[in-house]
């Protein structure tokens, strides 16, 4: 975000502030809880978000250089993402074309080029071209080249690493980013590295997770002791980018800058910035360094696996640094856990009290409503 972006924002804070009020959506929006609980809307998120939607799968940090790869399901499909001795960024579904094994456990390292199933041995290349096979008589009459791994699409761009969990349309990362693709370039992410990643089991619906990241209103209440002293929640700025936004949650520090000349106002360190990323991705930027969440579907409804990874502005990390990322990471975990999911999960229970109402998304919640207004119009779509 340039310095003039930045004093914008302030300024639209710092009014706020003077009016003890925060930004203001058009109107409540009430969401079925059903949105939350109902099967038939899981397989279609299934369907139409996790299968066919650009889903950020992590930083170029995290697949080097020539010959390293990248391997996880969390998005429900084995992705096998491989950084070639050519330099070249690939995916793939990480399956097995004779009988369906997964290549790989998850987890990252370098690749010696080939990839060899582990139950009867065929062996792939970094291409994804079946290359062995040991008794290949059995299989006469098969075209090998028929038998490449699943190829998806794929981009990297300011950074970061995008793939589809099914064959389909090439990634348009800008497009998919809109007005958020030059604030999120700004931010070096290329340069940034994997320090610590964790995924948590929650027993609440995946979107769930999300929310909690889109609305600083509960700080307040919520995290009165954990965050309070530091956030001030009565306080923040959404701006919708494409099917994503930015929410601008303000440090109460922010007020000592309000008197400093305008060119020396930054407002990274007056606050925390979180890029929503369509569909289930929560980018955090600290400053001195990242924090990404990410949400998928459990096994129903009611269970979510959220990834949380902090990235390190360069790889080389000493002790006190070492210490500081740790209680950062900690502390993040910390909340989401015992304070945001808790409640979460209390929610997920209730709504499947029968005739539960809808629930209301505030017009001090605007991330929320504009959220839950893509959600349903992708699923509409
Ligand atoms: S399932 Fe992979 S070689 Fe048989
Ligand atoms: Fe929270």
């Amino acid at each position: 975000m340039d310095h003039a972006a930045q004093v914008r924002l302030m300024e639209r804070v710092f009014g706020f502030l003077d009016a003890r009020s925060t930004e203001l959506g058009a109107a409540p929006f009430a969401n079925d809880v059903a949105t939350y609980t109902s099967p038939e809307q899981l397989a279609r998120e299934r369907e139409l978000l996790f299968g066919r939607e650009p889903l950020f799968v992590g930083l170029s940090s995290e697949v080097p250089g020539p010959g390293t790869y990248l391997a996880h399901r969390d998005a429900g499909v084995p992705l096998l993402i491989v950084r070639g001795r050519d330099g070249e960024l690939r995916a793939f579904v990480g399956l097995c074309r004779h009988r369906g094994a997964q290549l790989l456990e998850d987890g990252a390292g370098s690749h010696p080029g080939r990839f060899t199933c582990p139950y009867h041995g065929w062996t792939y290349d970094e291409r994804g071209r079946l290359i062995a096979q040991p008794c290949a008589d059995g299989f006469a009459g098969i075209d090998r080249e028929t038998l490449a791994l699943t190829r998806l699409p794929v981009a990297e761009r300011h950074g970061m690493i995008f793939v589809r969990t099914r064959p389909g349309e090439p990634i348009d990362v800008d497009a998919h980013l809109a007005g958020a693709a030059d604030e999120l370039r700004a931010l070096d992410l290329a340069g940034h590295h994997r320090f610590a990643r964790r995924e948590l089991a929650a027993a609440l619906n995946w979107k769930l997770a999300v929310d909690t990241f889109l609305e600083a209103y509960h700080v307040t209440s919520l995290h009165e002791r954990s965050l309070g002293a530091k956030i001030d929640g009565a306080t923040a700025a959404w701006d919708a980018f494409g099917r994503g936004g930015r929410l601008v949650a303000v440090r109460r520090s922010i007020a000592s800058a309000r008197a400093r000349p305008r060119s020396e106002w930054n407002l990274f360190e007056h606050s925390v910035v979180l890029y929503q990323l369509f569909p289930n991705t929560i980018l955090i930027y600290q400053v001195d360094h990242v924090e990404v969440v990410q949400a998928y579907p459990g096994a129903s409804p009611d269970a979510a696996t959220v990834v949380f990874t902090l990235y390190t502005p360069g790889a080389a990390v000493d002790e006190r640094a070492r210490r500081h990322f740790q209680a950062n990471f900690d502390l993040l975990l910390d909340v989401s856990e015992k304070e945001d999911f808790r409640i979460a999960a209390g929610m997920q229970r209730g709504f499947h009290v029968a005739g539960h109402p809808p629930v209301i998304y505030g017009r001090n919640e605007p991330g929320l409503a504009h959220y839950h207004r893509m959600i349903r119009a992708a699923l509409d779509a």
